[in-house]
């Protein structure tokens, strides 16, 4: 009987043990997986959501390739979804990436407004937001990690000031026509802001029509035409938003038997192959660059969130300017 105690304490002792031990193991891996304070670790493979705005512009189409294959190529799974440049299809990409619990959210707002309660939900989930391309106009700034984009104001001060210093000594006033892009979207208010700022100290430079074109080709020559029906010969400068507005309206000016580049100065942004091209043709004076490639850096940033490192709450990226004169030179050299 005593040895029959004796063996029973022993098997007792030993699957003690066994718990205890498997009970520690558990709680490791509980602290690695919602490590950082994004809730995994570097290493871990993440399932990633990313509502992109839609494909208007070859900018777009090589944005997302650009985030797409970053995501997919670091060994991560990627959920995406395309907005069609609709608002109500974003709110829903986002609550059904919510719904399948990805570990992060990359969401570039079509725009600026309206994404707060959506945002919330994310926040409440527990799962991360990165903001790409284009920024909200929200107070709460703890409803997303950082902003990685362009500066869209410093986008139009720079197509603005190249423009009065390619006007300088020209007399009289000069009439500009302005394409904005999507209403209400980042790009096209601060692009707008940005050129205004510098246009409002030069009183000689007249902003005479100012129309939406929702950054599209079709709707810039759309929108130019009847820019020229109104006021063809006067017209001096085409300020466009995006290159596949100036593109679409270049199309109208020579329909309408003006020389684009020549009769019209043309001015875009994006720094598109076609843009390169209408400027090596002579069609298109200067794009000012929004560089869309920024995927490898975007999931350096995520890894870095779950790896538990504070990141900035706006990153900037670089940006230059282009002239008609550098156009044949750099044409082969463009990745997008
Ligand atoms: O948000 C970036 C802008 O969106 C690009 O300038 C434009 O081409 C795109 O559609």
């Amino acid at each position: 009987m005593a040895r029959q105690l004796k063996k029973f304490r022993l098997v007792f002792l030993m699957s003690l043990i066994l718990v205890l031990a498997a009970c520690s193991s558990a709680n490791t891996e509980g602290n690695e997986s919602s490590g950082g304070e994004g809730g995994g670790s570097s290493s871990d493979k993440l399932v990633i959501g990313f509502s992109q705005v839609g494909a208007e512009s070859e900018w777009r189409t090589a944005n997302t390739k650009s985030v797409k294959s970053a995501i997919t190529d670091a060994g991560h799974e990627l959920k995406f979804s395309d907005a069609q440049q609709k608002q109500e299809n974003q709110i829903k990409a986002i609550r059904s990436f919510i719904a399948q619990k990805v570990d992060a959210i990359v969401f570039s707002p079509v725009v600026e407004t309206g994404f707060e309660t959506v945002l919330k939900e994310a926040k409440d989930a527990g799962i991360p937001v990165f903001l790409v391309d284009r920024a909200v106009d929200i107070e709460d700034d703890s409803l997303w990690v950082t902003f990685l984009g362009s500066d869209f104001v410093e986008e139009g001060r720079k197509a603005a000031n190249w423009l009065v210093e390619d006007m300088e000594g020209v007399e009289g006033d000069i009439n500009i026509v302005e394409l904005q892009g999507t209403v209400g979207s980042a790009p096209a208010i601060d692009r707008k802001e940005g050129f205004e700022e510098v246009m409002a100290e030069h009183p000689n430079f007249r902003i005479i029509k100012s129309q939406s074109g929702d950054f599209t080709r079709a709707k810039g020559k759309e929108v130019m035409e009847a820019f020229l029906k109104s006021d063809g010969e006067n017209i001096d400068v085409l300020y466009s938003h995006n290159d596949d507005m100036a593109i679409g309206a270049i199309q109208a000016i020579e329909e309408y038997g003006l020389k684009p580049g020549e009769d019209i100065k043309i001015i875009g942004v994006d720094a598109v192959k076609g843009a390169f091209e209408a400027m090596a043709a002579g069609k298109m004076n200067v794009t000012v660059e929004c560089n869309p490639l920024f995927g490898p850096q975007l999931v350096e940033l995520i890894e870095a969130h779950f790896a538990g490192e504070t990141l900035d709450k706006r990153i900037s990226v670089e940006e230059g300017i282009y002239t008609m004169d550098q156009a044949e030179e750099l044409l082969p050299t463009r990745k997008y």
